[in-house]
């Protein structure tokens, strides 16, 4: 059986990790992984966490089934924390799901039992499992122009103008917050366009919300997601609360859609209940119930989001930081981008032989298409990491 299969290609950023931890120089710097890390270069678990985390121990009754649909009040939580007032909840249900990937994996699903075969359209360029995952689902990809490499902002002109080109049956894959990889995003009144263009077009919102919190807090970052939900009839959302909760290797996410109607958000859940009982039956309850319990609790809700303030702001602290440093060692306002750009990610613009070059002279690691995690740059040695990259670029 087996000897029918060739090798699959490799993960390019554990690829990455494994050459940064075989790299013996103590200097080194680590920009590619994608987790948040503190001052001490360590993915934490946030206070708040580990305090529902004891309630949910000290509490537990039972280790019986959740159901398909998962933790409801996780369920409901998340929900008023995203969509906030902005929909009419009759017309939005949501499932539990591992992670935001699974969530993206049971609504790309739901799409092609929907309209097999429709073709999804990505920001060029996107997050690498994206494409995928559509692929596996029976799906097509194509992409709208999103990133101006002279710029390293969104080039919205021609992004509006390919989504004006779309019509009913076409989906739109949009990073709700956060851009991953570029940092680069839409200001308030793009998404305005965007939504209005989608409203009029038919074409399908589906939101990737990874970083809810990550840019400029939980509400600014939840507006382009409230926005175009609110405009169109039908919208799909993959939330995620492996960053924002820290819960990465606890697989938390919900898959959440919004019909045209109550009774057409009835028969569509059935389909995405379906998906997931022939997938992987129930979720798992721990992440949920951990974030169920912090946004429930008044005083340990209070607690996480000073927490999550706490890591937005660091992380824009060291973009100040590395753009300035930039700026007085070059005399240009080249890489001023990396100051404007939010999340965790900035996609420097550097040609493939700087990003070696970095790796090979300096220890500085990134994923090839020049992508830094803004988090890993140790404070103290942001003179020398904008040293490096000038000295990659000349
Ligand atoms: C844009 C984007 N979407 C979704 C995810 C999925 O995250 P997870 O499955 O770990 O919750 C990530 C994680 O890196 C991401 O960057």
């Amino acid at each position: 059986m087996f000897e029918t299969l060739s090798k699959a290609p490799g993960d390019k950023i554990l690829a990455l990790m494994g050459e940064y931890a075989a790299d013996q120089r103590s200097q080194k710097i680590d920009l590619g992984v994608g987790v948040y890390k503190d001052e001490k270069g360590v993915t934490p678990v946030m206070t708040s966490v580990r305090k529902a985390e004891e309630r949910m121990l000290a509490n537990e009754k039972t280790k019986t089934y959740l159901g398909i649909a998962g933790n409801k009040g996780f369920g409901n939580a998340v929900l008023d924390l995203v969509l906030a007032g902005s929909v009419d909840r009759d017309r939005v249900r949501i499932a539990q799901a591992p992670g935001g990937t699974g969530s993206l994996w049971v609504l790309m699903q739901l799409i092609n039992r929907a309209r097999p075969g429709a073709t999804v359209y990505v920001s060029d360029p996107s997050w690498a499992n994206h494409n995928p995952i559509a692929i596996g689902s029976g799906l097509e990809v194509a992409t709208y122009p999103y990133f101006d490499p002279a710029t390293r902002a969104v080039k919205f002109d021609e992004m509006l103008a390919a989504l004006d080109k779309l019509g009913a049956g076409d989906v739109v894959l949009l990073h709700g917050c956060c851009h991953n990889p570029t940092g680069a995003n839409l200001t308030n009144t793009q998404w305005d366009q965007v939504a209005e263009s989608l409203a009029r077009t038919g074409a399908l919102p589906f939101i990737d919300l990874a970083y809810l919190g990550f840019g400029d807090g939980i509400e600014a970052d939840a507006y382009g997601t409230r926005k175009v939900v609110s405009a169109v009839p039908e919208s799909l959302i993959a939330f995620s609360g492996s960053k924002n909760f820290g819960l990465y290797r606890e697989r938390i996410g919900a898959a959440i859609l919004v019909a045209r109607d109550s009774a057409q958000a009835d028969v569509t859940n059935s389909q995405l209940l379906n998906i997931i009982r022939g997938a992987y039956s129930q979720p798992p309850d721990h992440g949920a119930e951990i974030i169920r319990i912090i946004l429930e609790d008044a005083e340990l809700r209070a607690e996480w989001e000073a927490e999550l303030s706490q890591m937005r702001e660091r992380m824009l602290t060291l973009r100040a930081k590395l753009a300035a440093a930039i700026r007085e060692r070059s005399n240009s306002s080249d890489f001023d981008f990396v100051a404007d750009h939010r999340g965790m990610f900035s996609l420097l613009g550097l040609p493939g032989e700087a990003v070696d070059h970095l790796k090979a002279e300096n220890g500085v690691y990134m994923t090839g298409d020049s992508r830094i995690n803004v988090a890993g740059i140790p404070e103290d040695r942001v003179g020398d990491l904008a040293e490096a990259i000038l000295s990659a670029i000349r």
